[in-house]
């Protein structure tokens, strides 16, 4: 005769169940307390705290209203900003440094005079390509009258590589037009439609002044190559002049090199680096030098600007060359 065990059930009062009661109250404590909490918050009704209305942001291009207004999309404060740090001093410190320098290069490109001390030929100069260049380091292309300094045929492309580089754009939307001069404080502009319209979309030619700049670059090597010629065109030489030159060259190129465009050029548009390992070591370099651009950028500005002035002091008689060799 066989005898058959019992089947535990499911809701058996001695096994599961017995074991399950006491986290079902403490869920239930947990959710009277959380109930209670909401009341007290809300005034004594558990009914949802108000939400603010939703927020409206106009659609790109739908109309003549700016893409983004401080009525819709910015916080309404009346401070204009809660900052207690000396955030005024970095835009301050930038429109110094840039006026000075704005004044100093203007000064010298429209001087037409003294800049060049054998065998130094100031960046601002260089290349020189009219027939009434002082010195003859570059093939002279034209005539052009001679009151128009040779400088002014060749500014635009250091200038525009400059005016649109990313780094100087944050810096001069900042210190110029505070727009906004530090992060998190208020800019005094109502509107703000970027670089999507006339005239900022034109920032956008930083890539092909990027080409330029790189062509520049190989100019002023070639300079500073020249310089280590003595006066009388000999091969040998070396003065302070010559590497001032050179170090000037290095910088631009440092600087060039950091460009957020060059740094496209190399790893942009690519889906799979693994199948570009030359491009992707390059990018690699470039990345590393890309985050030092902002100080490439500042040393680079001091740099043509002394190396301009070494020669001018030269070219002037006002001091002489320190010769090593
Ligand atoms: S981003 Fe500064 S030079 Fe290109």
């Amino acid at each position: 005769m066989t005898t058959t065990a019992p089947r535990p059930t499911k809701s058996g009062s001695d096994s599961g169940g017995g074991r399950r009661w006491p986290v079902a109250a403490a869920a239930a404590a947990v959710a009277a307390v959380g109930l209670l909490a909401r009341r007290l918050r809300n005034g004594g009704t558990t009914a949802a705290p108000p939400q603010p209305p939703p927020l409206k942001v106009p659609r790109r291009g739908s109309a003549r209203r700016p893409i983004w207004s401080a009525a819709t999309a910015r916080a309404s404060i009346t401070a204009r900003h809660l900052r207690t740090d000396a955030w005024w001093l970095q835009p301050l410190i930038t429109v110094v440094v840039l006026v000075l320098f704005i004044v100093y290069s203007t000064f010298r490109a429209f001087q037409n005079d003294f800049y060049f001390a054998e065998p130094y030929i100031s960046p601002f100069y260089s290349p020189c390509i009219t027939t009434g260049c002082q010195g003859s380091t570059f093939p002279e292309l034209f005539t052009g009258p001679s009151w128009i300094s040779p400088a002014i045929y060749i500014l635009i492309f250091p200038l525009g590589f400059r005016l649109t580089c990313y780094y100087y754009r944050k810096a001069y939307y900042r210190s110029f037009w505070l727009s906004p001069p530090a992060c998190g404080v208020r800019e005094p502009h109502g509107t703000y439609s970027g670089e999507t319209r006339f005239p900022l979309i034109f920032q956008n030619v930083h890539r092909y002044f990027f080409y330029f700049g790189l062509v520049f670059n190989v100019i002023l090597t070639y300079d500073a190559v020249l310089a280590f010629r003595d006066e009388t065109g000999a091969w040998g030489h070396m003065g302070l002049g010559t590497l001032v030159l050179l170090a000037n060259a290095v910088l631009l190129w440092l600087y060039s090199l950091s460009c957020h465009s060059c740094r496209h050029i190399f790893g942009g548009r690519l889906n799979h680096f693994s199948r570009h390992p030359l491009r992707y070591r390059f990018w690699v370099v470039v990345s590393k030098l890309n985050g030092s651009h902002m100080q490439y950028a500042w040393i680079s500005l001091i740099g043509v600007a002394l190396t301009d002035l070494y020669v001018y002091l030269l070219a002037a008689d006002v001091i002489t060359d320190v010769r090593f060799f």
